[in-house]
Formats: structure tokens, C-alpha cells, sequence
């Protein structure tokens, strides 16, 4: 990862993108702020649910009118707090109504299914850290705040809401007083230049909200001393491609043996689901990973905001609905 770049995400050591369908059950749901819900999950009877790492999400399947809906929600809290997880969904009224269906319809003693559990936002070695959460963007930072803590360095932490009713309360994570705390409540938008001129060389700038405080931040960082970090909830704009222009290649799948082409106008994914590949997605947008699939053969062209530069350059897997190949041909682990 380059400094002062923004590690984009939606969200990995051996529990990066593993694959663990399984279901939990609400075991709580109660209002946290003005259209903001926070559930906490346990396993069903007799299981127990898998370990996580800071700044991981969980992939569910949301039945919306009798579609599935893949939605990733961020486990919120402590991950040494075993046994249950907690996420927090804000009702998103222009989404296409996973939020909806999980504020109207979850509730205690539910059973809900988890596709699995990946983590793209993992905390970064830093002398020192500033985390921002804006809004809803609170619920990966609250685990990588924790986690930086336990290391002893120094830790601010961030808050900004418009208003006093969409701020989620810190106290619910009493170890997160060891941070020195600031809350910005403001309509208007925050002089991020005045809110970060201290922030020491080498400090971990850490940030998720909405897409265009993070899109300040980036064009901020570029001529700073310090690194950033942030986990978005949509795509920026600017697609980070390597060739900027599409050109038809050719798909091998492995274990089926399927050719397949894809012509410059159509995304891989697309030509997988009209070839009637299995194969889960969700944003579209190169945000998720849902999409995800290992490559045996083949130069990536990257396009998504998932894979950091380390992952990237392995070359072992890419995200369908976005990334293309870089030359002519791809041979996939489908
Ligand atoms: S990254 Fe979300 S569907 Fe491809």
C-alpha cells in the first residue's frame, strides 16, 4: 500500500475470504439511533460462530420479496468478545430494500443466513492512529479503534454526525475511553485540513463514511505525512484500471472445462451468469468481494476497491463484476 492512498475496501490472513454458509439467530435487536438498528447474532444451538479479526464484515442473505439479496455489515465491537457478533443496519431508503427487509422483518429469535465472513479493512502498523467514522461508517471503526488501543500507541478517535440522533453512542464499548475522543456534530461539511493539521508524521489516518468525505480525505492525503485508510460503502468515480479501456478476452474455467467469451461491452460476471455459472454477487461495483474468484492463469486487470496492493499483485483471484484480463486470455478456478 502506497502512503497517503486510500486503501479501498469492503472488506484477509486465513480468515480473509472464507466461505462459512451457516445461519445465526438474533438473539437482540434494539434502536442505536434515528434509523440505525443493532442486532446481535448468536450461533444457533450446539454451534458456535467463527472467529473474526478487526475491520471484517459478514456477507447475509436478505430475502426481498422473494429474491436474495446478498447485504455486508461490519462486526462491531470487540472480536475477544466470543460467542455472539453485532452489526448495525441503517435503513438506506434509495438501496433496493435489503435494509428495509432486515428492519422490518429480523427480529429476536430470527434465523438469519450468513454466507461468510471476509475482512478487506484489516488494521495497518502505525506509530500512532486517528480514526473518523461518519455516520454509519462507525461500525468497521469501532473494532480497528479497539484492536489499536490494545497496542498501546496513541489513538483519536473521530466521531462526525449531522445531528445528535444519528450519533450511535460510543459507551456501548466502555475500552474505547482510552481513546481521546472528539464528536463533531454539524450539517455543514467539517474543514478537514483544520481537523487533521495536527495529526503526527507517520500516523494511521483511518476513515469510513459516506463517499464524499472520503473522496476529501484521499485528495487530502495526497501531500501529508501521514497514511490513510478508509472502507467505502460505494464506488468513487474513478474505476483504478490499468489499461482505462475494455477489450474482448477469452475464460477458461477449470473444473468445468467451459470456454467462454467476453466482448469488450460486457462485464465478466455477466457472461458467467448467462453461461449459468454459479456464482454469488452483490454491488456490482467492485465494493463487496462477493464476487470473487481465484485465477490459475492469466494478468489481471484490477478494477475494484477491494484488493490491497499485496493482493493485487499476487494475482490469485479478482472480482468478476469489475476486473477484466489484462491480456487476452484468463483461466479461472470455476
Ligand atoms: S465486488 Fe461486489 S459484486 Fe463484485
Amino acid at each position: 500500500m502506497q502512503s497517503s492512498s486510500c486503501r479501498e475496501v469492503w472488506w484477509m490472513p486465513p480468515l480473509s475470504r472464507a466461505s462459512v454458509p451457516f445461519s445465526a439467530r438474533v438473539l437482540k435487536r434494539a434502536p442505536v439511533a434515528t434509523d440505525v438498528l443493532l442486532f446481535e447474532l448468536g450461533a444457533p444451538e450446539g454451534k458456535t460462530l467463527p472467529s473474526w479479526e478487526p475491520g471484517a464484515h459478514i456477507e447475509l442473505a436478505v430475502d426481498v420479496g422473494g429474491e436474495t439479496l446478498l447485504r455486508h455489515y461490519s462486526l462491531v465491537g470487540d472480536p475477544v468478545k466470543a460467542g455472539t457478533w453485532t452489526i448495525a443496519v441503517q435503513l438506506e431508503p434509495f438501496s433496493r430494500g435489503g435494509s428495509r427487509a432486515i428492519h422490518e422483518q429480523l427480529h429476536e429469535g430470527d434465523v438469519i443466513e450468513v454466507r461468510r465472513i471476509a475482512n478487506h479493512f484489516p488494521l495497518v502498523d502505525a506509530p500512532s492512529y486517528v480514526f473518523l467514522a461518519a455516520g454509519i461508517g462507525l461500525t468497521p471503526i469501532v473494532s480497528l479503534a479497539l484492536a489499536a488501543l490494545k497496542t498501546g500507541k496513541p489513538v483519536r478517535f473521530i466521531q462526525l454526525a449531522r445531528s445528535e440522533d444519528r450519533l450511535i453512542h460510543l459507551d456501548r464499548w466502555p475500552a474505547l475511553e482510552g481513546a481521546a475522543i472528539e464528536r463533531v456534530v454539524s450539517t455543514e461539511p467539517v474543514s478537514l485540513p483544520r481537523l487533521l493539521e495536527s495529526v503526527p508524521p507517520g500516523a494511521a489516518v483511518v476513515a469510513c463514511g459516506p463517499a464524499g468525505l472520503l473522496d476529501a480525505l484521499t485528495e487530502l492525503s495526497r501531500d501529508q505525512p501521514w497514511t490513510f485508510h478508509c472502507e467505502r460503502f460505494a464506488a468513487p468515480d474513478a474505476r483504478p484500471g490499468a489499461t482505462g479501456e475494455n477489450h474482448p478476452f477469452k475464460v477458461r474455467l477449470t473444473r468445468s472445462g467451459t470456454k467462454l467469451e467476453v466482448p469488450a461491452e460486457k462485464s465478466l460476471l455477466e457472461v458467467l451468469l448467462e453461461n449459468d455459472v454459479p456464482i454469488d454477487f452483490s454491488c456490482r461495483e467492485g465494493i463487496c468481494s462477493t464476487c470473487e474468484v481465484g485465477v490459475v492463469e492469466g494478468e489481471i486487470d484490477h478494477r475494484d476497491f477491494v484488493l490491497d496492493e499485496d493482493e493485487r499483485a499476487r494475482g490469485d483471484c479478482m472480482m468478476t463484476c469489475v476486473s477484466r484480463a489484462f491480456g487476452r486470455h484468463i483461466v479461472l478456478n470455476l
